[in-house]
């Protein structure tokens, strides 16, 4: 069985859902149980969402790469998207959230820390700032990013697999 799928995606919302069933099909032939192919679909969109929303599509030929890897106890998404001087500022905010998820024992702390602040901000907000927390707590798993070669940003989610994570 193919232990890793590789999607190229273009930078469309529309794209965010068929991919999420692309990839929820990948993750039923490896007999992961249904939990855990919702949360790690959740990731999935997480993901591609921020892709499209931060990264730098004005060249034609820019797209979303999202990478999907099973191992016997963990699952590693990755998905990478160009980025621009623009993208600098959201950069940093990527990666201080990051640092304040890993400064808590556990992640739930976070997430409801999180949910607070929202929830005293105005409704229609885009960048509301849930999604990274929100993948740290439901999805089990490590973030993390870098920026490589041709300014191509790579951001990684590390999900454990458990007993209970199969079927
Ligand atoms: N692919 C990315 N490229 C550049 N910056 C990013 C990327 N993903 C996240 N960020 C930065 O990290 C911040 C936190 O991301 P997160 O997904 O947690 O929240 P959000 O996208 O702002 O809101 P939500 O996910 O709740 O809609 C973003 O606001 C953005 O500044
Ligand atoms: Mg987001």
């Amino acid at each position: 069985m193919m232990k890793s799928i590789e999607f190229k995606v273009a930078p469309d919302w529309d794209e965010i859902e068929k991919i999420r069933n692309e990839s929820a099909e990948f993750l039923q032939a490896h007999e992961l149980s249904d939990d855990t192919i919702h949360s790690l679909s959740m990731i999935i969109s997480e993901l591609i969402e921020n892709g499209i929303k931060y990264g730098n599509f004005k060249m034609v030929e820019n797209q979303v790469i999202v990478i999907i890897n099973i191992e016997r106890n963990t699952v590693t998404i990755e998905v990478i998207n160009p980025v621009d001087e623009s993208a600098f500022e959201h950069l940093s905010r990527l990666d201080k959230t990051i640092q304040w998820i890993r400064g808590y024992q556990d992640p739930f702390e976070a997430y409801i820390q999180r949910i607070k602040e929202v929830s005293r901000k105005p409704l229609n907000d885009q960048e509301s700032g849930i999604g990274l927390v929100r993948i740290a707590y439901e999805g089990k798993a490590l973030l993390d990013f870098f920026v490589g070669d041709d300014n191509l940003l790579n951001v990684s989610v590390v999900s454990n697999i458990d007993g209970e994570d199969r079927i």
